[in-house]
């Protein structure tokens, strides 16, 4: 049997002022795991098959709509004020949805553990022949949660706002996460129904559950984990959804084959890739943009970000590797290097005390110890080239432009300002002074001059 699904979009609800926060940034902006939740969010509607995404926001974020606007264009943005509850924020994006024929998925931006394969749970619900399904959890203190009241069978009859529950409804552990999917007709239709006679004076989203089954539509549950549903509102919940995010990540990493002496100190962004076979010692920081192919290791006390690492590679301990960095495979960058925007070639090393910024260090060069890059003037960045097989002298000053012949030595605690050609030496130094017995003398006389001061 063929079976054409149904276009998908989403509405992600960020209208909410995040007043717990107590930050002047807006809570959706706040990074997990080096991301801000919003994106979070929208790559999860992404991935779940939603091409249309519409954010709600209020007219007190300006930072959110700018954000937002610059990745999904100003299309994709609805604004509800004043803000008067979920159901209400949902008819908010009704505009934006205009011509969609679909289904809608609703989704909070502050719930930054949310899957996409959680998503498609859902999706997979409808596809089974459920008109509305809902996203639950399990909740270890329901709190202030909707509860799910489900009949008998697996029909989801109706969701109490905590504030509106018997005693006997809040003993319900199933909650609400506040996700749900619809078809966006069905939705909107039933949101028009949905009025703000209860506790908070609100348009409550959760109210079409009932009224879908008032009209015999089939509403359903998927449940999900409470971990991944869980919500931000203040900045402790905040680090609680980051270190949660940081275990979930390396223990998916652990499972893809990569190994971690200890995990728990290892600190990942939403996008690092680290192939099967790599090796991460303790302490290490991985900002965003970095790739790690397999076998390389990553020694301890590292921090990289926007650099990749080839198969092979050794990196650390104590290395900093800076956006452009680039290593080679068998490549050594070893501890207090820095690399910033510089290609290092196979085999190539540079294992104590250097910078290395904008350049290319050619395979199997050898860079010394002390070795800087003097990439900058005060008002542009130049390059420095070392060519394959080079040998850089201890303490040599690269004073870019400028480029090292490929099998070429610089002498230690050279300053190097011009070119030098291939399997030269370069070599800048004032003559060496030796004067014989000079310190015993020197230290006789001053002997002599404190004696006689007593
Ligand atoms: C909501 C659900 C509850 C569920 C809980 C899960 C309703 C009526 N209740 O309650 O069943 O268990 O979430 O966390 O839906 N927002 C807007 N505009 C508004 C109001 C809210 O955009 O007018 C946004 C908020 O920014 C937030 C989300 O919607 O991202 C949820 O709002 P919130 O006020 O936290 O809802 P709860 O009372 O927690
Ligand atoms: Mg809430």
């Amino acid at each position: 049997m063929t079976h054409r699904l149904a276009p998908r979009a989403a509405v992600i609800l960020a209208a909410g002022k995040g007043e717990r926060m107590r930050s002047p940034l807006p809570k959706v902006l706040h990074p997990v795991a080096g991301r801000a939740m919003i994106d979070h969010a929208i790559d999860a509607v992404h991935a779940a098959g939603c091409e249309r995404v519409v954010v709600v926001v209020g007219t007190h974020s300006p930072l959110v709509r700018e954000h937002v606007a610059r990745r999904l264009g100003e299309s994709a943005i609805a604004i509800q004020d004043p803000p008067l509850g979920t159901g209400h924020a949902v008819l908010a994006a009704k505009a934006a949805l205009d011509g969609f024929d679909g289904d809608l998925l609703v989704t909070y931006g502050d719930v930054p553990l949310l899957r996409a394969q959680t998503l498609k749970g859902l999706f997979a619900a409808r596809e089974a022949g459920a008109d509305v399904a809902v996203l639950g959890f399990e909740a270890a203190d329901p709190g202030a949660y909707g509860r799910l009241v489900v009949s008998e069978g697996e029909a989801l009859e109706r969701i109490v706002e905590a504030k509106e529950a018997t005693p006997a409804q809040l003993a319900i552990r199933a909650c609400n996460s506040g996700v749900l999917l619809a078809s966006a007709a069905l939705l909107f239709d039933l949101l028009a129904h949905v009025g703000c006679a209860n506790a908070k004076g609100e348009y409550y989203l959760t109210d079409v559950v009932a009224l879908a089954n008032q009209r015999g539509a089939r509403v359903r549950v998927a449940m999900a984990g409470e971990d991944e549903v869980a919500g931000v509102n203040s900045q402790a919940e905040l680090a609680a959804a980051e270190a949660a995010f940081q275990r979930r990540t390396r223990a998916e990493l652990m499972a893809d084959g990569v190994t971690m002496t200890a995990p728990e100190t290892v600190f990942l962004s939403w996008d690092t890739a680290i192939g099967a076979g790599a090796r991460i010692e303790p302490n290490v920081v991985f900002g965003p943009g970095v790739k790690v192919e397999g076998r390389a290791v990553i020694r301890a006390f590292c921090h990289l970000e926007g650099a990749r690492v080839a198969a092979d590679a050794i990196v650390g301990p104590y290395a900093r590797l800076r956006p452009g960095a680039d290593i080679g495979p068998e490549a050594h960058i070893g501890n207090f290097v820095e690399v910033k925007n510089v290609t290092v070639g196979e085999g190539a090393k540079a294992n104590h005390l250097a910078y290395l910024g904008d350049g290319s260090v050619g395979p199997r060069a050898n860079i010394g110890a002390g070795t800087i890059f003097c990439n900058y003037d005060g008002f542009d960045k130049h390059f420095t080239r070392v060519g394959e097989g080079a040998f850089i002298g201890s303490n040599s000053a690269l004073v870019a432009p400028v480029s090292i012949g490929a099998g070429a030595y610089t002498g230690s605690g050279s300053v190097i300002t011009r070119d030098i050609a291939p399997d030269a030496l370069a070599l800048e130094r004032s003559p060496l002074v030796e004067k014989p017995g000079w310190a015993a003398a020197f230290r006789a006389r001053k002997m002599r001059e404190k004696a006689s001061r007593k």
